[in-house]
């Protein structure tokens, strides 16, 4: 698809800080598009669509065959980009989604070792000519990560999940990063919340960069 507007991803294990960052990598970009009249909107995986938060709730709760998790992360994926990437970026607005395939490969493909074949089967099916124009990884071990989240709230299906589990997770976000480092940018989630700001300003400045060269 030729698209003007940017597509921005965040990933990382649960608790690694991609919600607490996102709000603020949204308002500093829209800080710099405002002059463009450029809009950023900001949507997460899964969900992103009133179907797609429907299905968020099974996903994050009900205990399902393993392909069948694959196949319905796909399918809420497909209704996202319809009703809310694609349009977006053919209007030339810049979207920012909390997760996108890129958590699909770490958590069925690394977490529940799902063919990673099969998962380039459906990306091709379901996004054969986008990517994220930059994807965010904010990597942390898991134990810091599962600190954050203790002290948060109730864990989901996937937060319950064990120490294996997360340590596979993370390992296929970290390949995944080195076969695609041209888009992937790995963040130290470790460092206190204004060390990762300053960095994230850097990434920002980038960005707004290269939206006005493409311009
Ligand atoms: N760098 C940091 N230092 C200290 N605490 C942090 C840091 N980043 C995030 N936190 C805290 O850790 C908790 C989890 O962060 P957050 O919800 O942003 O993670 P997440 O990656 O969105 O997790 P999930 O995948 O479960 O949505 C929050 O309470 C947040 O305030
Ligand atoms: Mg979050």
């Amino acid at each position: 698809m030729n698209h003007t507007g940017k597509f921005i991803s965040f990933e990382g294990i649960d608790g690694a800080g991609k919600s607490t960052h996102l709000a603020y990598v949204a308002e500093k970009l829209q800080q710099g598009l405002q002059a463009r009249g450029v809009h950023v909107i900001t949507t997460r995986e899964p969900g992103g669509t009133p179907l797609g938060e429907t299905l968020r709730q099974l996903l994050l709760q009900e205990k399902m065959h393993l392909e069948t998790e694959a196949l319905l992360m796909f399918a809420v994926r497909r209704e996202h980009l319809a009703q809310v990437i694609e349009p977006a970026l053919a209007r030339g607005d810049w979207v920012i989604s909390d997760r996108f395939t890129d958590a699909t490969f770490a958590y069925q493909g690394g977490g529940r070792h799902l063919s990673l074949d099969k998962l380039d089967a459906l990306e091709q099916w379901v996004h054969p000519h986008l990517q994220p124009d930059m994807t965010l990884l904010f990597d942390v071990p898991l134990e810091v990560a599962r600190a954050r989240l203790d002290a948060t709230r109730e864990l989901d299906k996937f937060e319950q999940e064990k120490t294996d589990f997360f340590l596979a997770t993370r390992a296929e976000y970290l390949r995944r990063a080195a076969q695609f480092p041209e888009r992937f940018r790995i963040i130290d989630s470790t460092q206190s919340i204004p060390a990762i700001r300053a960095e994230l300003d850097l990434l920002v400045a980038e960005l707004l960069q290269s939206g006005q060269d493409q311009q």
